[in-house]
């Protein structure tokens, strides 16, 4: 099994998980399918599923696109209000695709619909979890809720040292580092209080200010269709 983020630019990452000849992206973006159809076709391998571990604010999902083009099956948490997804995950469910085993760990927090991606040795993260310094993704979007993705990081217990921190956003050329390197230098993970993170939160906000393209993206995402014109497209 191979997992690499195979963005073209931008620090939204989408990991191709390929095995035998068959692979999976998870979290997709729309503006790059053509990047992926060639990065697949050069190396020879069928997509046959896609997943989204929320519903992304940043940008359109290619998922629901890829899906129907492709026939392919498209995995969000069962509780997510974004349509075109095709198979709801719970914690209970245990896929096997191209003989690469899947399982889900529900995060809320971030978004309602965050979810934990398992897959042998990587834990894709999403906006729940960064590496380093990054932190965690933001909670003042619709449906972030500050004290469930406080709790949410507690819940993360679970989760062996060794995983790889696969996250929905990181500067390009970031080295991934694992759950217990983040142990020890991700500040989020650090904190003892509910208090902190809040202050954290708060500044970092403050600092990003509003998102550019979520009056397009998210509402393009919740509907599963792509609007008419995409300002950062069209320019
Ligand atoms: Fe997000």
């Amino acid at each position: 099994m191979q997992v690499e983020d195979i963005r073209p630019e931008g620090w939204a990452c989408t990991y191709l998980v390929a095995n035998d000849g068959r692979a999976v992206l998870i979290d997709p973006v729309w503006d790059y399918i053509q990047h992926y159809e060639s990065v697949l076709g050069q190396r020879g391998l069928e997509l046959v599923a896609c997943m989204a571990t929320h519903t992304h604010a940043d940008h359109i999902t290619a998922c629901f696109t890829l899906s129907q083009e492709r026939e392919i099956p498209f995995y969000m948490w069962k509780d997510t209000a974004s349509l075109g997804v095709t198979d709801y995950v719970d914690e209970t469910s245990s896929l096997t695709i191209a003989g690469v085993e899947y399982s889900f760990q529900y995060v809320p927090g971030h978004t309602s619909d965050s979810m934990i991606i398992r897959v042998e040795g990587h834990i894709f993260t999403g906006d729940f979890l960064f590496n380093g310094n990054a932190g965690v993704g933001r909670d003042d979007l619709p449906s972030g809720r500050l004290k469930e993705h406080w709790d949410s990081i507690q819940s993360l217990s679970n989760l062996p040292d060794d995983v790889l921190v696969c996250s929905g956003h990181e500067p390009p050329g970031t080295e991934l580092q694992t759950l217990g390197w983040n142990r020890l230098h991700n500040p989020i993970l650090m904190m003892t209080s509910f208090d902190q993170f809040v202050e954290w939160q708060t500044k970092t906000a403050e600092q990003l200010g509003s998102v550019s393209k979520i009056k397009t993206a998210l509402p393009a995402n919740l509907f599963a269709e792509i609007p008419d014109e995409i300002p950062w497209l069209s320019q």
